[in-house]
This record gives structure tokens, sequence and C-alpha cells, in this order.
């Protein structure tokens, strides 16, 4: 398996032609969903005690299994966040793997996480968090939302001793993202929501806060607030929540996962503000940075906090913190030991294209929401369910039941020509379902949104 001969140097061959294909495509297609017994059935047994051959995998893999998958760089794939890695990123995504690089410590990944922490470098200026602050990557805005309440969490604790036995207590809104309640879950913190799926203003936040029980109060850790929702692109009062928790000594958390790419976008930045009244704040580069997954980042006010929070100890590990291996260890900040240097591809296309082409397109996702948004006004059978925010659009097709959205969705999907998926809007007590678009790539085209509505009629 170690050893090299022709085999393996034809396979190399092979893989090297089939990601040339598929990094040089244009016209990939939106793969047919299948069940595992109905893809069992076309591949047969792939993993027995000789092997089926790499050829014949590789084959497999063409034929019947890559086909069964969604890219997530299609222009008509408009559900959840998708994403569009830029081809350099792709690339080097490769040269990531080949290189074999340890991304936890500096002894070992010098060259490595040098160069994330120039890729870093530039996201937390987009923050305008104060000098001293920084961050590192993570395997997604999950584990960067894991690793900012843990060290939160750990925060709170070291402040009283009382804390270490009393259970958190963490504020968000109901637009938050599903990962900020998991991830309090997994911490034992509980939740408490404003009631509100629209931009979480200031007042609504002090007004919980005012309203908990003496004991509740003293529970209480940390806000997030969003930096665009995953449903709707909502960018909550940032400035007016940084101000309350700075006033009420709270952690304040903005996850900014999907939105934080929009940072880099002039004719929006200005809704960001307060952003940099942050104590912590994830941004995903796999979303709207055009990183390939996966990549996700966690920026810190006090990157000593997070190390206090994170750095493991062991035997084992002592030479990594010893003087002479003296550097930046990623793994001191975030929940995760070993780690892949997945920054590597962002910095690659950074320092390939430049920032300015990163501007440029994110403020094409913009403008296609926008254009989404007229399209929509325009078509008689459709209207918009607010206004486009960020990159997000949500709409309605008139007289439609929940049950038509998901046919509609499945229709377009089994058919290969798009993957749009419902999503509901909370109005008062009730939840409507309703279409949604997500623009993340700058491929997209207004023939796509067009085309895409016309099927609804
Ligand atoms: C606002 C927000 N936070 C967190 C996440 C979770 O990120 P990931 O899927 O990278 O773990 C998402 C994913 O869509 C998101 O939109």
């Amino acid at each position: 398996m170690h050893k090299i001969d022709i085999e393996l140097v034809e396979m190399t061959m092979d893989i090297m032609k089939y990601t040339i294909d598929r990094i040089s495509s244009t016209k990939h297609k939106i793969g047919k969903p299948k069940t595992a017994e109905e893809l069992k059935k076309l591949v047969g047994e792939t993993v027995t005690e000789k092997g089926v051959g790499g050829e014949h995998a590789l084959k497999l893999w063409k034929k019947h299994l890559m086909k069964a998958n969604v890219p997530i760089d299609h222009p008509r794939n408009l559900a959840f966040v998708p994403a569009a890695p830029t081809r350099a990123a792709v690339m080097f995504d490769l040269v990531v793997s080949a290189s074999s690089i340890h991304g936890a410590y500096w002894m070992e990944g010098a060259g490595g996480i040098f160069c994330e922490n120039e890729a870093m470098k530039w996201i937390v200026s987009l923050t305008g968090l104060p000098k001293g602050a920084f961050g590192v990557f993570t395997s997604g805005g999950t584990a960067a939302n894991l690793s900012a309440i843990v060290t939160a969490r750990e925060y709170w604790r070291s402040l009283d001793d009382d804390n270490k036995t009393r259970k958190g207590l963490i504020i968000t809104s109901i637009g938050a993202h599903s990962s900020v309640k998991s991830m309090a879950k997994v911490v034992d913190a509980d939740v408490l929501f404003v009631d509100t799926e629209d931009k979480m203003y200031a007042d609504a936040l002090q007004s919980k806060i005012d309203a908990l029980t003496i004991d509740d109060r003293k529970r209480l850790f940390a806000v997030v607030a969003t930096g665009g929702t995953t449903n709707a692109g909502i960018i909550d009062d940032l400035s007016g929540i940084g101000s309350i928790c700075e006033n009420e000594h709270l952690w304040f958390h903005v996850d900014a996962a999907y939105g934080g790419g929009a940072l880099a976008a002039d004719s929006v930045r200005h809704l960001f503000n307060g952003i940099e009244k942050a104590d912590s704040i994830t941004i995903d580069p796999h979303k709207w940075m055009f990183s390939p997954y996966d990549c996700g980042a966690v920026i810190y006010r006090k990157p000593e906090l997070a190390k206090k929070a994170h750095a493991q100890e062991g035997s084992y590990l002592d030479i990594f913190k010893d003087e002479g291996a003296h550097g930046f260890n990623p793994t001191d900040y975030q929940i995760q030991l070993t780690r892949r240097v997945r920054g590597l591809p962002l910095w690659f296309s950074l320092a390939m294209h430049g920032t300015d082409k990163y501007k440029e397109a994110v403020e094409r996702g913009l403008e296609l929401a926008q254009i989404a948004g007229k399209l929509i006004e325009e078509k008689p059978f459709v209207e918009l369910v607010r206004a486009p925010s960020l990159s997000c659009v949500l709409y309605r097709r008139i007289g439609w039941s929940p049950e038509d959205y998901t046919h509609w969705t499945y229709e377009n999907h089994g058919k290969g020509f798009a993957l749009v998926t419902p999503t509901k809007w909370k109005t008062g007590d009730s939840f409507e379902t309703v279409s949604r678009f997500c623009f993340i790539n700058p491929d997209t085209t207004e023939e796509d949104i067009d085309m895409i509505l016309d099927s609804m009629k």
C-alpha cells in the first residue's frame, strides 16, 4: 500500500485527470438522489479482503456514486447555504492533502500555519476588532460556535468559584442557527430565546435580561447575536447588543458563519457595525469566502482566554510547548487537537487573486438577491415574503400548500434542474411554508433565477 509501482503512477494520473476535469468543468450536473439499497445494487461489494482495485473503484465513483451527490457549487443549487469554492482553493486543497501537514502545533506545521495566519489576518481586519484579536480555522461554524461558547463559559467560571457549580445560561434569538442550541447542549447550558426570527434589537434583549430571576441572572454568561441569519440573512442590532453585553458583563458572541463574508462588501459593511464589540466571532470561509469544505473560523478579542479554555495538557505534548518549538499553536484556541491546515486553500486563493476579487464575488451574491427580488415582484404568481436581506430571498408561490413546495423541490431535484428547498417563516404565532434562495455562487445567472421561478407557474 505504501510502495510506488506502475499501478500507483497510473492511478495518480487517472485521479489527476478526474480532478482537472472537475475543476475546469462548467457543466457539472445536479446529481439524482438514490437510496443506499439502490447504490449498493449498482456498485456491489467494494470493501473486501483483497480489494476491488483502484481502477474499478474510481470507475464506480464516476459512473454511479458521484452522480448521487448534489455539487454544492452548482449555479442552480440555492438551498441551505450553498458554496462556491474558487478553483484556486480547490486545487490547493489537493496540495494540503498531498503535503500531509499536522496543523495543531507550529513545531510540525509552521509553514502551513504561517499561511493560515496570513489569511486569518485579513479576516480579522474585516471585523474591526482591536489589536491583539486573532482567530483559528475550525471544521465549520458549529465547531467555531462550540469553541467560543466553551471559552465564554470557562471565563465566566474563572470569575467566581460559585459559577463552577452553576448551570450556565445563554440568550439568543429564535433566528439563531440550530448549532447554537446544539452546542449549548454540549456544554450543558440552558438557552433562553428572544422571541423573534427577525432582527434582535437591544431593547428586546434588555427586557429579557431584566425579567430574569436573581438566580437565573447569575447563570447568564453569554449572548449570541447573529450576523446574517441562515433562514433570512438578517443581521441583529450588533451595536446595541454589544453595548448591553458590555454594561451587563456578558460575553458577546456574534455568529456570522454565513454572513461574515459580507464584511468584505462595502455596500453592506455598515449593517455589521458593532461587530467590533464582540468577544468572539464565527465566520465560515466555506460559506461566503469561497473555500472548499470544511473551513470555519473562530476569532477572539482576547485569544489568551481561548487558550486558557482549550490548550490541552499531556506529557506527550510538552515538547510542542517548549521554548525551542516557539510559535502559534492553533490547537490551543479551539476544540480540536489534530487538525488539517484547512485555512490553506483560502490563503492560496487570496494570494493568487487578491482581496478585491473576494469583494466583487460577494457583491455579486448580494446583487443576485436584488435581481431575484425584482423578478419575483414582476411575476404575478409569486411574491416576496420580506425584502431580500444579504443574499437570502424568501418568497411565496401564491396559492401553494406546504406539500406543493415539497413536491416542486423533489421534482426539480429529480430532473437534475435545480435544488431550491422550502423553509418556514414565522409571523406572529404562525409559521408559513415559503421558498428560499441563498446566493453564494457568482456563476448563478439571472436566467437561472428566471427559469427556477418559471418552474413554479
Ligand atoms: C449562522 C450559522 N451558524 C452556524 C452554522 C453552522 O455551520 P457549519 O455547518 O459549518 O457547522 C451555519 C450553517 O449554515 C449558519 O448559517
